[in-house]
């Protein structure tokens, strides 16, 4: 017999994601993105994303049915991110998993939207080996976390205390006078600059804060540094050199990331790191994560960057290790929790 069909659901913020899943095997990915619309505020608008999430909806649903070549009666249980998020764009999202599971009588499963960042590898790479360290980090969120059951089991470690990593690319963005969303812009100029040209701040790794923040992340104090640079150079009339500041402010970050990283994985003795969100795009981070795994033994596995940013494919593939496992199903009147915590996979 062959293994559930799973319907997964993304709505949390800019991207409709609908996707079917089956076991290991992705079957279809239909992605619709609000984010031109919100590029000329400098931000994601809950209200425009939840307005295109409603519109979008039943379009990207077909598609995704289409081109998977399934019927709605297909499908086996219906997947949906319950949370972390924005409210509206959630809520559009789960009233249509709802209204989908109970049409067809078929189980629903709310989901954790961060844990499927990291859920969706197994999509590409494979089953997860029994215990795995996952750094999730996008424009909302920057996770590290200790997984020793996709389904059922996941610890955070730590987490960032103000910006997330995306996020304090997409500041810095703003201020070097970037176009939004900052963050390929910086990655692109970093690219051609030297990363030890200016000497940036490295939060949270001292000795006393480390005592107390071993695994969590801090870039908010990394963007007034790198404004306080920015400035004192156009106060004295001199021109920034935009590659070498967006090359050590990059490195700055993926320095941090990846070694609170590989100490986590150290000091758990684990030895597969899974990366995802969509600031695992980033060239900088790859690089220094691909040496340092190297380094230190560690296999790393981060998917292809469609899978990176919001899909769908990331909630079904959750979905799917749920049923796997024979989690029981969410309730019908489950809320959306736009601060979900981390250790909850489901709701
Ligand atoms: O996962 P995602 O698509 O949306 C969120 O859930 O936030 O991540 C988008 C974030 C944005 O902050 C964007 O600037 C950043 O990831 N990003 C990058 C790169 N590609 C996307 N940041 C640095 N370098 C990149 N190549
Ligand atoms: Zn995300």
């Amino acid at each position: 017999m062959s293994e559930p069909l799973i319907l997964g659901i993304e709505s949390s913020c800019d991207e409709t994601g609908i996707a079917l899943v089956r076991g290991n095997e992705l079957l279809f990915d239909a992605v619709a993105s609000s984010m031109d619309e919100h590029a000329r505020f400098g931000g994601i608008i809950p209200e425009v994303a939840s307005r295109a999430h409603l519109e979008a909806m039943v379009p990207t649903l077909r598609r995704a049915l289409n081109e998977a070549q399934v019927d709605l009666s297909d499908v086996d249980a219906v997947a949906v991110t319950a949370g972390p998020g924005l409210v509206g764009p959630l809520t559009i999202g789960a009233s249509a998993a709802k209204a989908l599971a109970l049409a067809i009588n078929k189980p629903l499963y709310g989901v954790n939207h961060v844990v499927g960042h990291a859920a969706v590898d197994k999509l590409v790479h494979g089953d997860f080996p029994d215990r795995f360290m996952s750094l999730v980090v996008s424009g909302g969120h920057s996770s590290l976390l200790l997984v020793d059951n996709i389904a059922t089991d996941v610890t955070e470690l730590g987490s960032t205390l103000d910006d997330a990593a995306g996020e304090a690319f997409d500041k810095v963005g703003r201020l070097l006078g970037l176009p939004y969303p900052g963050g390929p812009h910086i990655d692109r100029l970093a690219r051609e600059g030297n990363p030890n040209a200016i000497k940036f701040p490295r939060a949270l790794t001292s000795k006393k804060d480390q005592a107390k923040h071993l695994y969590d992340f801090s870039f908010s104090g990394l963007k007034t540094a790198v404004a306080r640079w920015v400035e004192s150079r156009q106060d004295a009339g001199e021109e920034i050199p935009l590659n070498d500041v967006a090359a050590s402010f990059a490195d700055a970050v993926a320095d941090v990331l990846t070694a609170k990283t590989i100490t986590a994985c150290e000091l758990h003795g684990v030895d597969t790191l899974v990366v995802g969100g969509g600031f695992s795009a980033n060239s900088q981070l790859r690089d220094m994560a691909t040496a340092r795994c190297a380094e230190a033994g560690i296999e790393l596995r981060i998917p292809p960057i469609r899978y990176c940013t919001d899909n769908g494919a990331m909630i079904a593939a959750l979905g799917s290790s749920l049923v796997a496992a024979g989690v029981a199903p969410s309730q019908l009147d489950i809320p959306v929790d736009s601060s979900m915590p981390l250790t909850i996979t489901h709701v």
